[in-house]
């Protein structure tokens, strides 16, 4: 039995569709697939929240001395609320101490000095020390460091 012109035709025309919807389909499928691999993961920051000290236990003008992962950490008390400071020096890594009668943080390898916020006021290092996030909550004070 022979088919009408008009009827092949019609079946061509689905037939084509057919294959043209499945290639779109696929090189669709490719594309996307594609994307993913050149363009980067955006990887989510993660932190960590330390308990570091309770309100009231460092007197105003004062610091705290504490050890996080073996690196000294001090947590300041000033009049604007807690600050809390990285206590490796940015010049050479050397470790920097609290002078609470200079309120200032002073660094003895190269006379390195940091205000009591931080800030280079004297010597080499080239940059403030390294703050912590600090957070409050019921009376504690926490700082967030950010997971590596
Ligand atoms: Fe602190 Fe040089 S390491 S001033």
């Amino acid at each position: 039995m022979e088919q009408s012109p008009k009827k092949a035709s019609r079946r061509e025309f689905l037939r084509r569709l057919g294959v043209i919807g499945s290639l779109v389909i696929a090189i669709g499928f490719f594309i996307e697939r594609m994307i993913r691999f050149l363009l980067p993961k955006k990887k989510t920051k993660t932190y960590h929240k330390y308990l570091v000290a309770k309100e009231g236990e460092i007197p105003k003008g004062a610091a705290k001395e504490i050890s996080l992962s073996g690196k000294p950490v001090f947590i300041v008390n000033l009049d604007s609320g807690y600050k809390v400071f990285s206590g490796v020096c940015t010049h050479l890594g050397c470790i920097v101490r609290w002078e609470e009668q200079n309120q200032r943080f002073y660094c003895p390898c190269h006379q390195g000095i940091f205000s009591k916020i931080g800030e280079v006021t004297g010597g080499p290092p080239p940059r403030p020390l390294d703050e912590f996030t600090v957070e409050m909550d019921k009376q504690l004070v926490f700082i967030k460091v950010e997971d590596k």
